[in-house]
């Protein structure tokens, strides 16, 4: 992979190599979904599916997106990969001057494996190491977070970010948005596999759902401070304060979901300890209904999905993962099931959609890194 971008870089720049080079992952989310910005719990990871970036100062200002097969010179008009780059740099070396970029690898773009948060961190990374600066992974995370709410002013938190620069192989990380301290777990489920099976859509809700889930926890916590003034956000909440408010019935909804999500992710770090694969799916199948019927970020995909797995004698659970309507199932199953799974998987979903879903096999890997080019 490496070799084929640097022999790409080589093709349009010349002989030299680029003079940083940066593997940034990919994220899966194990559960706390939409619990990030409720200042609430996380269990993410880094996958072994990454995003490359490779940059050179220059005298001509020249970027590539490899995977797709596009390229920009000079000030024209920017496609939307090109605007994060543009967003990270300005933010963070305005004065860089020129410069030549090849972004490629085998993340899969619009998967819901955040493969906009690893460009951004990415090349936030790499300007890092040309620039000489001394940031931290937390520091840059912050920043990498800023600039993609605004550029895509999608109001997110930062789960995505912390995942991609500070995960560590073969591990989750647990992480308190709120104090922003985190662990990390060493995962080993007794011959369960994680892996994530792509239903290749992405509906158009995403982005204004997202903030409008967003407003309606906002809308729940001014409704409950009324009453309970130290709340400062649905981290705080009991299942009994949410009861004794009688909220109306999407604000309370919503407001549930989060609360017995994030109830949930403590729980699965336990599971993940015993090394309880059957724990750990029932967690699953009640975070995906949780989704679907309090949250509504799902979709028909996503929940043929999930269902079929969750009726897989194999399969421990299934959840829909990241924002919804759209991208990829997550899904611990135990190894030997896994061939006649997606078989039938493929199968079932190709005479409900008319074609076949991926399933990507992923490892927990190592947060965002210069790549030794020695
Ligand atoms: C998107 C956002 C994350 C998080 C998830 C939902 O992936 O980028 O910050 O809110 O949705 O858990």
């Amino acid at each position: 992979m490496l070799d084929t971008l640097i022999q790409k870089w080589q093709q349009h720049f010349g002989p030299s190599y680029p003079e940083v080079i940066i593997r940034s992952p990919g994220r899966v989310n194990i559960i706390g979904e939409h619990t990030d910005y409720n200042q609430g719990f996380v269990l993410p990871g880094a996958t072994s599916q990454s995003q490359y970036v490779m940059v050179g100062k220059s005298s001509d200002h020249h970027w590539i997106a490899s995977d797709l097969g596009e390229e920009i010179q000079g000030e024209t008009p920017l496609p939307s990969w090109a605007k994060y780059i543009h967003g990270a740099i300005t933010s963070y070396a305005p004065d860089i001057g020129s410069l030549h970029i090849l972004i490629g690898g085998d993340l899969p773009i619009g998967a819901g494996m955040s493969s906009s948060s690893a460009l951004v961190c990415g090349v936030l990374l790499a300007l890092k190491e040309l620039t000489k600066r001394k940031e931290t992974g937390e520091q840059l995370a912050a920043i990498a977070s800023q600039v993609e709410r605004e550029v895509i002013g999608v109001q997110g938190g930062i789960m995505d970010q912390y995942a991609i620069l500070l995960s560590k192989k073969d591990h989750v990380m647990l992480l308190d948005c709120r104090t922003k301290e985190y662990q990390h777990f060493k995962v080993d489920l007794a011959g369960g596999r994680w892996m994530l099976i792509n239903t290749k859509v992405q509906h158009n809700l995403i982005d204004t759902n997202y903030n409008q889930r967003s407003n309606e926890c906002r809308q729940a916590v001014d409704l409950i401070r009324k009453k309970f003034p130290s709340v400062e956000s649905l981290r705080d909440v009991t299942p009994g304060m949410l009861e004794e408010m009688q909220l109306p019935q999407t604000l309370s909804n919503r407001a549930r979901f989060v609360i017995e999500e994030n109830n949930r992710v403590p729980e699965m770090q336990k599971a993940i300890e015993t090394h309880d694969p059957q724990a750990a799916g029932q967690l699953l199948n009640a975070s995906h209904e949780g989704l679907r019927k309090l949250y509504e970020v799902s979709c028909p995909e996503l929940d043929h999905l999930a269902d079929f797995a969750n009726k897989y004698n194999g399969v421990y659970g299934a959840r829909m993962m990241g924002g919804g309507f759209g991208g990829c199932v997550l899904c611990l199953i135990k190894e030997e099931a896994i061939r006649d799974f997606e078989e039938g998987c493929a199968d079932s979903y190709q005479n409900e959609f008319g074609f076949s879903p991926d399933f990507i096999h992923f490892e927990l890997s190592k947060g965002a890194l210069l790549v030794d080019q020695d």
